[in-house]
């Protein structure tokens, strides 16, 4: 078990279980969080014991409430906040992992936490979680991939809807947008996490790293270009030594 100053990131059977940890500030996400959030990225990335992650937020009341805003506050301007954020490509970083991440969500699910969910692939919520996209009423647009990924997840009008008027949504509507796969009462959340990294950690981790790029980077390419990544992907598995 690693402890940063907001992230407890522990390694248990294969699983890499990535928890927030500032629950007095509603795992807001702070520069602190950023810096601890790359380097725990970069140990799920690197090591070969950690077959699947799981990510989560500590306390009741949230996975993450976006941005830190007391950072937002003390900073010339939001928009310089936000600057700061990008001198680290975390969510290049996040997006860029070859290995499943399941985005295990509760409570508030604001801005920057929207966002964390979107990196993962698989995104399951309590019945208790609320989603928002609040930052243009701080004079901001997504800065940690939401804009791509949003609309990637749920089709351009809802995306568009969702970031034009801020509203929140609550886990059953979530569900019905395909924000998220599963809905499930606030104790089964970690333990219906814990299932689906189970049952991905019997397959081999090069063909399920195969399989994800096939379906993550083939959508960014037209359905000429995605098979022939799938047959690209394919040929490498039969011809290589992975067991
Ligand atoms: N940044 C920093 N601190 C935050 C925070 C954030 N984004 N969101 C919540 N907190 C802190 C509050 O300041 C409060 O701290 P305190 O107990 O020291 O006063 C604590 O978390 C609890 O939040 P509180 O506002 O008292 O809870 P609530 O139930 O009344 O409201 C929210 C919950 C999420 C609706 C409200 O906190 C909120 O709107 N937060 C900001 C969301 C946002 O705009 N995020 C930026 C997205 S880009």
């Amino acid at each position: 078990m690693a402890n940063f100053e907001t992230i407890i990131y522990e390694k248990l059977d294969s699983v890499g279980y990535v928890t927030l940890n500032r629950p007095q500030a509603l795992n807001a996400y702070n520069l602190q969080m950023r810096d601890d959030l790359y380097r725990v990225l970069g140990a799920i990335k690197d090591d070969p014991e950690v077959q699947v992650a799981i990510f989560s937020g500590a306390g009741e009341r949230a996975f993450c409430a976006g941005a830190d805003l007391t950072e937002f506050l003390t900073a010339p301007s939001p928009v310089i906040a936000r600057q700061v954020r990008w001198e680290r490509d975390v969510w290049g970083l996040f997006l860029s992992i070859a290995k499943p991440l399941i985005a295990a969500v509760h409570g508030y699910v604001l801005g920057d936490g929207v966002e964390m969910a979107l990196c993962c692939d698989i995104r399951l919520a309590s019945e208790d979680a609320q989603f928002g996209m609040p930052e243009l009423g701080l004079g901001i647009i997504p800065a940690a991939g939401g804009s791509q990924t949003l609309p990637r997840t749920i089709g351009s009008a809802r995306a568009l809807e969702i970031l034009l008027t801020g509203r929140r949504l609550r886990a059953d509507e979530a569900h019905r947008l395909k924000l998220v796969n599963h809905v499930v009462p606030r104790n089964e959340l970690l333990p219906a996490a814990e299932r689906l990294a189970n049952k991905i950690k019997t397959y081999s981790p090069i063909v399920v790293s195969y399989a994800k790029r096939a379906i993550t980077e083939g959508l960014d390419l037209s359905l000429e270009q995605g098979l022939e990544l799938e047959a690209k992907l394919g040929r490498h598995l039969l011809t290589s030594d992975y067991s």
